[in-house]
């Protein structure tokens, strides 16, 4: 991705020094979005220890899956061929369905074939909230820069991802299984909601960034589900009728896993689904999960410490409002958010100092930064999916028409 602008750091100093606005109600997030259920104080500690997250993130180790990501695998390569066959088979593994979206397009360099690859816990869902990164690293014609690994662009984004599915499918195993013993949700046989991750190919440019030459695979996804229409007989009136408009939130991690990162919210409607990230990391923070001998009050004190190595990654939106960035950073969300996605951006800006050099490798990575992000969006997607296994599943065989207020989406900004 690309920044299109440098924006003066004054503004970005006034931004990150509003207060933190409250959480809202479970009841207001429940309307945004139906499946939504906290997560129990008791249940915290099991889903912190649902992996071994060194087994997977500690490149340090060559049989983990982060070290393994962190070769060069640029559009068309082996070394990416070999990767996505990795990638696949770890969802195979875990049960998840599969879709490969291989496609051609042009480049600078002639016809290139790219493969998105697509999983999804329960495709029989009709919405899905997806989560995202690319699995390309950037091409570089010429040597040294040819052993360009993108260990933040984005081989750790891409290990977290694999993570995350690995722990959560347990819990997304238990909740399928209970809603449909119970008969459904939401007037359906099934549940309302599923995970889906997407590893997009082509999100770097050959060349110099352009319109054409970035982001082959969002644009290529983004049309293709934008294009098809479902015909299958629905039981539910609002039941979304393409692809595309069967995703309730796109979230796309990039350049993540150095430290300090500053995380921006760039989109007033979803404003509140940033905050839950912003609060999954204050909750583990202050009970001990995120960084060793930090908890609590001294969690607390460090948490805003400029310079800290513990300090949130998140730049508060304060009063609801949206980063000086907004709408200046390319990236694979871009053709989803055209054709009316809601997205929920996680990107580091500035961008780390090593960004698009040979720099980005192991070094610029930063272990309990990597394991830091995986909590944090393990948790966010838990709540959003409603995943505790000791929490009463809702709606249950209750018609209902399941349509989000788009008012829901302006107001409430405070709880
Ligand atoms: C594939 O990865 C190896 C490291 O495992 C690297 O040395 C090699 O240059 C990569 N090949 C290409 C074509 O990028
Ligand atoms: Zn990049």
């Amino acid at each position: 991705m690309r920044p299109r602008l440098r924006i003066a750091w004054l503004a970005l100093l006034l931004l990150a020094s509003v207060a933190l606005a409250a959480r809202p109600r479970p009841h207001v997030l429940k309307r945004r979005n139906p499946t939504y259920a906290p997560l129990s104080d008791s249940s915290l500690d099991e889903l912190v220890a649902l992996t071994d997250l060194d087994a997977t993130l500690d490149w340090t180790r060559p049989e983990t899956t982060l070290a393994k990501l962190l070769v060069p695998r640029a559009v068309g390569s082996a070394n990416l061929t070999r990767l996505q066959g990795m990638v696949e088979g770890h969802f195979r593994k875990l049960g998840w369905h599969v879709e490969k979206d291989t496609f051609d397009d042009s480049t600078p360099y002639g016809t290139k074939t790219f493969t998105n690859l697509v999983f999804t816990h329960d495709p029989s869902a009709p919405r899905r909230l997806v989560l995202s990164a690319h699995l390309d690293s950037k091409f570089f014609p010429t040597h040294p820069e040819d052993q360009f690994v993108g260990a933040t662009d984005s081989a750790a984004p891409c290990a977290m991802l694999l993570d995350l599915a690995t722990g959560l499918t347990p819990w997304l195993d238990r909740r399928k299984q209970r809603v449909e013993e119970g008969g459904g949700e939401e007037g359906r046989e099934g549940q309302g909601e599923s995970l889906q991750i997407i590893f997009f190919d082509g999100e770097e440019a050959f060349k110099d960034w352009t319109h054409s030459d970035s982001i082959y695979g969002a644009r290529h996804l983004a049309h293709k589900w934008g294009s098809e229409t479902d015909h299958s007989p629905q039981p539910v009136r609002a039941t979304p009728r393409s692809p595309l408009r069967r995703i309730s939130h796109l979230v796309l991690l990039d350049l993540l896993g150095a430290p300090n990162p500053l995380i921006r919210n760039f989109f007033p409607t979803t404003g509140w689904l940033f905050d839950e990230f912003l609060h999954a990391e204050e909750r583990l923070g202050n009970a001990g999960h995120l960084w060793q001998g930090l908890e609590g009050e001294a969690y607390s004190a460090r948490k805003g410490e400029v310079g800290a190595h513990e300090r949130s990654f998140f730049v508060s939106r304060g009063g609801g409002g949206v980063s000086a960035y907004a709408g200046q950073i390319e990236d694979d969300h871009l053709p989803f958010l055209r054709e009316g996605v809601p997205v929920v951006h996680l990107i580091s800006v500035p961008f780390p100092k090593v960004w698009h050099t040979i720099k980005d490798n192991a070094d610029a990575l930063d272990l309990p930064t990597v394991k830091a992000w995986s909590l944090i969006v393990r948790l966010a997607v838990a709540e959003y999916l409603g995943l505790d296994p000791s929490a009463p599943i809702p709606n249950l065989n209750t018609p209902t028409e399941v349509k989000r207020d788009p008012r829901d989406l302006l107001s409430d900004e405070a709880g």
